[in-house]
């Protein structure tokens, strides 16, 4: 009997902290008017400074886990989709790994921008459908207010900073993730980047000198790519999953900017009202947008047993990608005593942690190992 990976769980966190267009137009020279009228966004989130990208997938992951009835050691994987990661090493998969407590789970984070959730859904679905794993978490999760130039105009009126996840499941009924589409072209990676701070060019004074550290992003090249690839990836994921384009109930496409989604639009000749939109409450939040789209457009009704849905997304690479889903989890709305239960569980694991470095902190001193940065503690 084929196996079906389902989305059975589904939760996002966004930081409290909200940022209007007022107040970014006495930051740099901008309006209200000018950011509404060319990007759709009127707010985004920002991060304060405890909020990381960790510990904002944590909750996520954990209100995503609270939807269904699967135990934390049940997840075989754990895929933080994010373009903010906390280090290049470890990975922050592995710092959501450890505060969920999905101990008998792999973790890694994927690097595909925008991008990274429809990426991660797909491979891990796949792994679900052949066999190799039952149960995976997939979150997408940045600070990306932490990589913007607050003085330029035409990049930090576009970010925010959240978090979105997944729970996918294996299950004999049909449905679920029905077909994926993942696409890059490397030769545009120079139109959205972070120059320095990798191994070609690692940080100096002179890097952030030049703020070689922040996002650069060419505006109208990306805006073209995207009006283009949103609606090719929508056609041909529909076409793989033998569903035909009218017969969409929602697409959840990356809130990066509502001209775009517009344009995807037209080129797919659907109304607007086929598509979700929240980048005017959040702004692009990146690998977050899609799966934060999808909690609220659930919560909203609009995605219910039985849709059809495409995920289609682009990103810094370039990348681009698609997903087609059949719905099959009903809405379920989260008791107090799961919540409450959600907030033991995440001190007991918090506590296992402690205990962990504990322990290895005393087998240091027996065998005298010297474990650089646990004395500090820098990975809570
Ligand atoms: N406020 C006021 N004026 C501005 C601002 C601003 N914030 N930003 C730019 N301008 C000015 C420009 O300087 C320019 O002035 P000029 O004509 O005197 O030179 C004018 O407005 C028009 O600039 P354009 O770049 O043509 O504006 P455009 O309509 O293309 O909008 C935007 C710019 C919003 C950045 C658009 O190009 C866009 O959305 N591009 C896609 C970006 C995107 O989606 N990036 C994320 C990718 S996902 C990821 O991987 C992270």
């Amino acid at each position: 009997m084929p196996t079906y990976a389902h989305i059975t769980g589904w939760g996002m966190a966004v930081p409290e902290r909200i940022m209007t267009n007022d107040d970014l137009a006495k930051i740099v020279d901008t309006s209200d008017e000018w950011i509404v009228s060319r990007t759709g966004i009127r707010e985004r989130r920002i991060a304060g400074d405890k909020e990381t990208t960790a510990s904002l997938a944590t909750k996520a992951a954990f209100r995503a886990l609270d939807r269904t009835d699967l135990h934390p050691h049940d997840i075989d994987m754990v895929i933080v989709a994010t373009a903010t990661p906390e280090h290049l090493f470890p990975a922050t998969a592995c710092l959501v790994q450890d505060a969920i407590g999905a101990i008998n789970a792999g973790a890694f984070d994927l690097s595909a921008a925008c991008s990274g959730f429809i990426y991660g859904v797909s491979l891990a679905s796949e792994a679900i459908r052949g066999g190799a794993i039952r149960n995976a978490v997939v979150i997408g999760s940045e600070t990306l207010s932490r990589f913007i130039d607050w003085d330029d105009r035409e990049t930090c009126i576009l970010f925010g900073d959240g978090a979105g996840a997944i729970v996918l499941q294996a299950s004999e009924r049909p449905g679920g993730i029905l077909a994926s589409v993942m696409r890059a072209d490397g030769s545009g990676g120079n139109l959205l980047s972070i120059p320095a701070g990798g191994s070609r060019r690692p940080a100096t004074v002179e890097t952030v000198h030049k703020k070689q550290h922040y996002i650069q992003m060419n505006g109208r090249e990306v805006f073209r790519f995207a009006t283009r690839v949103m609606a090719d990836a929508t056609r041909q994921v529909a076409e793989k999953a033998r569903l035909r384009i009218e017969d969409l109930s929602i697409i959840i496409p990356h809130q990066a900017n509502r001209r775009i989604i517009e344009a995807a639009a037209r080129g797919l000749d659907l109304p607007m009202d086929r598509f979700f939109v929240n980048l005017d409450r959040y702004g692009n939040t990146s690998s977050a947008s899609i799966p934060m789209a999808v909690v609220e457009a659930v919560e909203a009704g609009r995605i219910t047993p039985g849709s059809r849905v495409v995920m289609v997304g682009f990103g810094a690479g370039l990348t681009w990608g698609a997903l087609a889903v059949e719905w099959v989890a009903p809405e379920r709305k989260i008791s107090q005593a799961k919540r409450q239960q959600r907030r033991l569980r995440a001190r007991f694991w918090g506590l296992r942690s402690v205990y962990r470095r504990f322990v290895r902190w005393i087998e240091g001193l027996i065998f005298g190992a010297h474990v650089p940065g646990d004395e500090n503690d820098r990975f809570s």
